[in-house]
């Protein structure tokens, strides 16, 4: 099997479940090493071995994001990198009344530092390897969400988190790029996966984690700085976002939290 995707040293947060599954197996093939970094042993290893069976030569690291020191040492240590996923994330929200102070800092410690953790030294290791014939050394993709766009009231720090992530990877895009270091934000909607199966309320354009992978492998193949995906829960994310906060705020009032 053919790697159909240009990047062939490639490191991945979160990749024993969801999405970061996905992007492993279908970035997975012959001449392609993949780092899966996740915290269930067991689950990292099944993908792992799924990864192994496409052709990939596969890495497999028990990480816990918010462990500054080991993302340090796991990362440095990788060899080449063309393309990192500052992807493992928790969601949490107001599902059974309030957001608790516990679910809260847990939020932002895994998605906001768990990325910093992530994207600092990827930034680090990409700097000191040569351009490619494209003149990119490297690309950090930062799996924010649709959420980065609207403070939802269900899910507060988690709608704080991406927003900070989103906007961190955008804007460090701009001087990174000059030294041949590419960052993207990754914005899904609403995909299926164990982070979602939660969720009691309706989920519009729901998406299957592999269409998600693709639509996110081909938004970073074209080099676009904001992947986000299906454009109508975009649209609405931004149109509701632009409301005045009273109105915003009252539309939203009886809209059910995230567990
Ligand atoms: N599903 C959606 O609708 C959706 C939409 C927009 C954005 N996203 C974002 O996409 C990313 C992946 O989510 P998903 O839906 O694929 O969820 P998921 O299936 O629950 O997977 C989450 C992944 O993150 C890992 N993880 C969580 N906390 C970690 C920690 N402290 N250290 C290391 N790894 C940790 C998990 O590892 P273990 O399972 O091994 O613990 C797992 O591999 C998240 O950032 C999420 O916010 C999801």
């Amino acid at each position: 099997m053919q790697a159909m995707w240009p990047w062939r040293h490639v490191l991945i947060t979160g990749a024993s479940s969801g999405i970061g599954r996905a992007l492993a197996e279908a970035l997975a093939a012959p001449g392609v090493t993949l780092h899966l970094g996740g915290r269930d042993a067991g689950r990292l290893a099944a993908v792992a071995a799924a990864c192994a069976a496409r052709g990939a030569t596969v890495c497999q690291q028990v990480a816990e994001v918010r462990d500054a020191a080991a993302m340090a040492a796991w990362i440095g240590g990788a060899g080449p990198l063309d393309l990192v996923f500052a992807n493992a994330g928790i969601g949490a929200g107001t599902g059974s009344g309030f957001e608790s102070a516990a679910d809260a800092r847990a939020v932002f410690e895994t998605n906001v530092t768990g990325v910093l953790n992530t994207v600092i030294p990827a930034v680090a290791a990409m700097a000191a390897q040569p351009p490619g014939p494209d003149g990119v050394r490297g690309r950090v993709a930062v799996v924010a969400s649709v959420a980065a766009f609207i403070a939802t009231p269900g899910a507060p720090a988690y709608a704080a988190g991406k927003a900070a992530v989103q906007r961190w990877a955008e804007a460090l895009d701009a001087t990174e790029r000059r030294r041949g270091i590419r960052l993207h934000s990754i914005c899904p909607g609403y995909i299926r996966t164990p982070l979602t199966a939660r969720n009691r309320f309706p989920m519009p354009l729901l998406m299957e984690p592999e269409e998600a992978a693709r639509r996110t492998l081909r938004g970073l193949a074209a080099g676009r700085i904001r992947v986000v995906f299906p454009w109508p829960i975009y649209a609405l994310a931004r149109l509701v976002g632009a409301l005045p906060p009273a109105w915003r705020a009252a539309l939203m009032r009886g809209f059910p939290g995230k567990d």
